[in-house]
């Protein structure tokens, strides 16, 4: 049985960043905008006044610092507070597509690979643009790559679900080079007008490319030694955005069609879920604990990657030991942990050992253990 390896990473950063203190800014004003339309309910007591947001929130309940976007001028419009993307025509690459061919191309140039040596390709992300035909062929064909392809969303552990696919396709010879892609533009459905969660998402596209070993250049950076995937059904995090929206009666309400989440109750719900995930699959892989150098964790929160470090390691992880790059990206869903493994494990020594791990809606948690080559 070929053994999977990563040969390679990409990542794409759009062009703009948003500062809590822009962000903040722009909700407050739009704060200023809706009581003084609603003075007289609220003076009336008819109405709960809006609430100011703010950076030191964010910050300490967060880690948040700034966050990419794909459009900055209709996220900070107080009058709009959504994201203004141009709809593209039929015969145009759709932006989805469009960033996940960046991603992708740093994938293969990385690996030295050309488009006809990919046999699969997947699209693992939270928000596939539209229902088909599948954002994958579409990518497929403006990549030129051969083979198949097919769209899977697990939410913000899509990555890790997609690793998981990709290490099952080689290691059964469905396919010997996997293309997994994790398009997020986060910022089109979230809720900018609800102080809880305004701050917390931001657009990123990540590409892996996982193959079998034989055909990696040069045997491939990281073997894949075991994935592992939970799933347990909750509402806590819920869209309610789907093809059946138009025909429902009555009419759901715009802001059910965005994210929701109970922020407190998915952190103390996801949290054991994530270590004990984590710590049975390195056990069951006859790994020891304190040899993991590096965990990659989905970028929802610091302070619950925290916890789930000290949970997995039996004490405070080290800085080295836990990167993070929610400060700068904010919460990229599935894309997150594949941006935290791009950005820091060019480092390891050949034979370290590492997680990646992605967890979020349904719930659902998936976990990569992987050793450098
Ligand atoms: N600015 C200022 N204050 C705010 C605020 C904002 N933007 N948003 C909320 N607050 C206030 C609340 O009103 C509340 O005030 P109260 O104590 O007077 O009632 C207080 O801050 C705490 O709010 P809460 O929502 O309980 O904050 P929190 O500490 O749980 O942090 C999250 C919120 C979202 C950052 C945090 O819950 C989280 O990250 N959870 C995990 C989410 C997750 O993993 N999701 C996966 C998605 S992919």
């Amino acid at each position: 049985m070929a053994k999977a390896v990563i040969s390679s990473t990409g990542l794409h950063t759009p062009p703009y960043a948003i500062s809590n203190q822009e962000l903040v800014d722009a909700f407050n004003q739009y704060v200023d905008i809706q009581n003084d339309r609603h003075k007289a309910a609220i003076e009336a007591g008819e109405r709960e006044p809006l609430v100011y947001s703010s950076c030191d929130f964010i910050y300490k309940a967060s880690g948040i610092e700034s966050r990419y976007v794909v459009d900055k001028e209709g996220l900070l419009d107080p009058t709009r507070m959504r994201p203004r993307i141009r709809q593209r025509s039929d015969d145009e690459p759709s932006l989805m597509a469009e960033i996940a061919m960046d991603a992708g191309r740093q994938a293969l140039d990385a690996a030295g690979r050309s488009p006809e040596d990919v046999d699969m390709l997947l699209v693992a992300c939270s928000n596939p643009q539209r229902a088909y035909p599948a954002v994958s062929i579409e990518l497929q064909h403006h990549l030129g790559l051969r083979g198949f392809a097919f769209d899977m969303n697990v939410a913000c552990a899509s990555a890790a679900f997609g690793i998981q696919t990709a290490y099952d396709a080689i290691r059964s010879g469905t396919a010997r080079s996997v293309l997994m892609v994790n398009p997020e533009i986060c910022t089109g459905h979230l809720n900018y007008m609800n102080r809880d969660c305004h701050f917390i998402f931001g657009d990123a596209c990540t590409a892996m490319l996982i193959e079998a070993d034989d055909r990696a250049p040069d045997g491939g950076l990281f073997e894949v030694l075991g994935t592992r995937t939970v799933t347990q059904f909750s509402n806590n995090i819920r869209n309610n955005f789907g093809y059946l929206n138009p025909a429902e009666d009555p009419v759901r309400d715009e802001f059910d069609q965005l994210f929701k989440q109970q922020g407190r109750k998915v952190f103390k719900e996801v949290t054991p879920l994530v270590s004990q995930l984590v710590v049975g699959h390195i056990e069951d892989l006859g790994i020891n604990v304190p040899d993991i150098k590096r965990l990659w964790l989905h970028q929802a929160n610091i302070n619950m990657n925290k916890l789930i470090a000290k949970k997995v390691y039996g004490r405070d992880a080290r800085d080295a030991e836990l990167p993070s790059a929610i400060h700068e990206y904010g919460n990229t869903s599935s894309a997150s942990p594949v941006i935290v493994f791009h950005l820091n494990s060019g480092d390891l020594q050949a034979g370290d050992v590492g997680v990646l791990c992605g967890f979020g809606a349904g719930y659902s948690a998936g976990s990569v253990v992987v050793r450098r080559l």
